[in-house]
């Protein structure tokens, strides 16, 4: 069974540090980007102390100290500072490997003014990462004020850099964490393997600072489901040969199955190991129990209040105190004292067993054996436990475009909008802008404004969404209400860009009157009288004449009189000539009636033409 030999030496000698396992260096890229001679893209491992970029990069110059080149005194000893000066590019402080912490390297480079510390390898050797020093007692409070990024690169690319600036050469280099974690989805997993235990030092008491600095943004993020956290707890178990030894006795619960190094390191005072791994396993169901419940969320509740209510030092760590604190969560007692069990008995507890097995590295994620440790999509955070720092983590976590908008609050913003707009699209008329400030750096991406979406490439152009364009700041094109009127030179059909309606003249953007009188566009006839209106114009005539619109023309009132007189004559000589065509037919017919009839009668009394009758009568 693996650790069985590294049980011993984890338990007695190590409180917190490293002490065997599969230990994975979380890296991230460096892009040297001149000088010809070493440019290309490198390796480095990221530090567990500064604040990585996560999500983000860093652009910057190298430069390689004349003395003082381990980094380890203070460069106000050497009157240097690498504070750049505006217009220039960030310096980026190379130092060499040895001597002093890598803290404290950083730390001086800071102070300098650096904007990240490369530390260059003294052997040839894997990336290793560099850690914060255990103990250091007294001055460490300096490892927290750390807020550079820090990089161990390989001694190769140490020698290189180094040789090209002694050659006068500029090496500028581009940092980029924006790879460090997998951002596969629109949900971040991450875990946080902690500890009851508040008797520890500056780790103790950092680990709990973060976890009362971060419990807001944490909730949030868990109740609206962009996350999923799960706290975790460490454990070491005795070998069976020593389960029953004093040791294993004070540092053990369930005969020897999981166990916790003593607070004090002294088993005759204080707290003992058991204690620390009974209050760990409360805090482990205590979240089981929430989570079921649908509130995984107030195990951040719990953590803090515990912390708060029920410290070592006032010798309330126990189980009355967190039981009172559990009832005033309101979550089940019953339940979480069923998952705790039973600490005597000789047999497994589930939680602490699953415990066990998740600290063991699984795909990309190394063993867990630094405590505390975050990780974040099944990668190892590095870097300091602060708030804004691991929420820039998570952020970088979501798959682009899909981050919550605490990921876009000022916690995690960079302000680069604010000079020349970040280089991004902008509409000065309309005051909309492409560039958004995010935790990854900004960002140039067409706005939606008024629920209408922008399309563009977020540099050069950016443009509404046809149909829709007119409703957004009408489309960046003219519009003005007047007397009453509105005109509009932004057209709503699919057409691009703005036109000046009739009336108006100008590129669209702006639009003027148009003076009708003025410039003789219409009315212009010689009765004609001419009046501008906003939009129109109006004409009237003189002398009793009447305007017509469509003609530009005056006309005589009589004229039109006259029209409907000679009108009238039409119809009446009209229906006269109807008239009399018909007198005409009348008579024409009365006449071949008479014929026909004085032709019959006289038919009667003497032979006439042979006519039938019946063809008089046809004719008719
Ligand atoms: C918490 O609950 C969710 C859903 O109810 C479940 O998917 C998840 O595995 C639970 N986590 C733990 C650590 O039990
Ligand atoms: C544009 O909007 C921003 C914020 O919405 C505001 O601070 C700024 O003053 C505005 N600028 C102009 C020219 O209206």
């Amino acid at each position: 069974m693996r650790g069985r030999v590294g049980f011993l030496v984890c338990i007695w000698v190590l409180l917190w540090g490293s002490c065997f396992g599969r230990f994975v260096v979380e890296k991230n890229s460096l892009k040297v980007t001149s000088p010809e001679s070493i440019k290309g893209v490198y390796e480095c491992a990221i530090g567990n102390f500064g604040v990585p970029q996560y999500g983000g990069s860093l652009v910057g110059t190298v430069v390689y100290p004349k003395a003082n080149q381990g980094g380890c005194k203070s460069f106000d000893d050497f009157d240097i500072s690498y504070k750049s000066k505006s217009g220039s590019l960030p310096v980026f402080l190379l130092v060499d490997r040895g001597d002093c912490f890598f803290t404290l390297k950083a730390w001086n480079a800071q102070k300098a003014g650096a904007a990240a510390i490369l530390v260059a390898d003294s052997k040839v050797e894997p990336l290793i990462t560099m850690d914060t020093p255990e103990e250091e007692k007294g001055d460490a409070d300096y490892v927290d004020k750390i807020t550079i990024p820090s990089a161990l690169v390989s001694r190769s690319l140490g020698d290189s850099i180094k040789k090209a600036l002694s050659a006068e050469e500029m090496v500028n280099m581009n940092l980029d964490w924006r790879e460090a974690l997998p951002h596969p989805d629109e949900r971040v997993e991450y875990e946080f393997w902690t500890n009851s235990n508040d008797e520890c030092g500056p780790k103790c008491d950092s680990q709990i600072e973060f976890v009362k600095n971060f419990k807001g943004a944490a909730q949030i993020l868990e109740q609206k489901e962009y996350t999923q956290f799960t706290p975790h707890y460490i454990t070491w178990y005795c070998p069976e040969a020593f389960a029953l030894s004093k040791q294993c006795k004070s540092q053990c619960i369930n005969h020897g199955r999981y166990c916790a190094p003593d607070p004090e390191q002294d088993f005759t005072r204080g707290y003992d190991g058991k204690d620390v791994v009974i209050q760990n396993l409360r805090q482990a169901c205590f979240f089981k129990v929430a989570n079921e419940s649908g509130k995984p969320w107030l195990w951040w509740d719990y953590v803090t209040d515990f912390a708060i209510r029920c410290p070592m030092k006032d010798e309330k760590y126990n189980k009355e105190c967190a039981e009172h604190v559990i009832k005033s969560l309101g979550v089940d007692l019953k339940k979480i004292d069923q998952c705790i069990g039973d600490p005597e008995a000789d047999v497994d507890n589930q939680v602490l067993k699953a415990e066990q097995d998740a600290q063991i590295g699984k795909g990309s994620r190394g063993d867990v054996t630094i405590l505390p440790t975050l990780v974040i999509n099944n990668r190892q955070y590095r870097g300091k436990l602060d708030r804004g720092a691991v929420l820039k983590a998570i952020c970088s976590g979501f798959q682009e475009t899909t981050e919550p908008p605490i990921c876009l609050s000022e916690d995690v913003e960079t302000n680069e909008c604010l000079e020349n707009n970040g280089g991004c699209w902008q509409d000065k008329v309309s005051n909309i802008t492409a560039c958004r400030d995010t935790f990854r750096g900004r960002v140039c991406e067409c706005p939606m404004v008024d629920g209408v979406k922008f399309f563009g490439d977020g540099y050069t152009h950016c443009e509404a969404s046809a149909a829709l364009r007119c409703e957004v700041h009408n489309g960046g094109c003219w519009k003005k209400t007047q007397e009453g009127r509105t005109y509009s030179a932004c057209i709503d059909d699919n057409s691009k860009g703005c036109k000046c309606p009739p009336g108006f003249k100008g590129d669209g953007v702006n639009c003027e009157d148009v003076d009708e009188c003025k410039e003789k566009l219409a009315c212009q006839c010689p009765a004609c009288k001419c009046k501008n209106t906003w939009g129109s114009y109006e004409c009237s005539c003189n002398g009793g004449l009447l305007y017509m619109h469509e003609h530009d023309t005056c006309i005589s009132k009589d004229t039109n009189t006259e029209v409907s007189w000679g009108f009238v004559w039409v119809i009446i000589l009209g229906l006269a000539a109807a008239g009399a065509a018909g007198y005409a037919i009348y008579k024409y017919r009365i006449r071949r009636y008479m014929d026909s009839e004085i032709r019959a009668i006289m038919a009667q009394y003497m032979p006439l033409d042979n006519q039938p009758n019946n063809v008089v009568h046809a004719e008719i």
